[in-house]
């Protein structure tokens, strides 16, 4: 199976997407964000660390999440193919991550940015991993997938939404051209139902 990067801005798609491929093709999906929150949750010192920058919707220092991603790829399930999802994040991350990782692809997540507010102002997630949104859940605020109490991601508040696309453009757009020119890259136009984008995505990936 393939080492895979999903590039895209914030709300984009890239985690449920990448869930999606991690369940069709059985390779671990691999979020930075999940693997901060996480941290932030337990308490530990990269969680104090990480939570400033996030609630300010900054980056983390890259030096931090690079050690973060190298161990994790480090780690047996990821031998035979993997779905990066938000990393890496600035071209510092992605000469980084070439030290370490042949990346055959390049997913570039491409959305409208009237329809990211949308996309992000409607997002509910569960302390089970599970991610929904607002239009598919008819009212209810449980997760369909387990039955607890869904909730609204902290960085989800529109002022930081609007620092985190401002980040994106700045420090994270450029990685579009970095995997153009290295020919691995492949826009797919998401502007769809979850499915309809997913069938394109599994087109590319055969
Ligand atoms: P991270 O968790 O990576 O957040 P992000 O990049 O801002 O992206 P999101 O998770 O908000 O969006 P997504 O593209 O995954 O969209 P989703 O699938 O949920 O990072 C958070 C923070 O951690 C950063 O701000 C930074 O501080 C730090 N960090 C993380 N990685 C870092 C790194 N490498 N370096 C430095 N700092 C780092 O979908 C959004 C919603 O849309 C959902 O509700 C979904 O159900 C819905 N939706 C509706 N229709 C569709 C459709 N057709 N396709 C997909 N989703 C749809
Ligand atoms: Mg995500």
């Amino acid at each position: 199976m393939k080492n895979i990067v999903m590039l895209g801005a914030p709300g984009a798609g890239k985690g449920t997407h990448s869930a999606l491929i991690s369940a069709e093709y059985g390779v671990p999906h691999i979020s930075t964000g999940d693997i901060l929150r996480a941290n932030i949750k337990e308490g530990t010192e990269l969680g104090k660390l990480a939570e400033s920058y996030i609630a300010k919707g900054a980056l983390v220092p890259d030096e931090v999440v690079i050690g973060l991603v190298a161990d994790r790829l480090a780690h047996p399930d990821a031998q035979n193919g993997y779905v990066l999802d938000g990393f890496p994040r600035t071209i510092a991350q992605a000469e980084a991550l070439d030290k370490v990782a042949r990346i055959d692809i390049a997913i570039n997540i491409d959305v409208a940015f009237d329809v990211i507010i949308g996309r992000l102002s409607g997002r509910r997630v569960c302390s089970c991993g599970a991610t929904c949104h607002v239009s598919a859940l008819g009212g209810s605020e449980i997760c369909p997938k387990c039955g607890k109490q869904l909730y609204i991601r902290d960085d989800d508040k529109p002022e930081t939404v609007k620092a985190r696309l401002e980040v994106y453009l700045k420090q994270t757009a450029p990685l579009i051209d970095y995997y153009k020119a290295k020919g691995v890259l492949v826009d797919i136009d998401a502007c769809g139902t979850i499915k309809e984008d997913f069938e394109k995505i599994k087109k590319v990936l055969g």
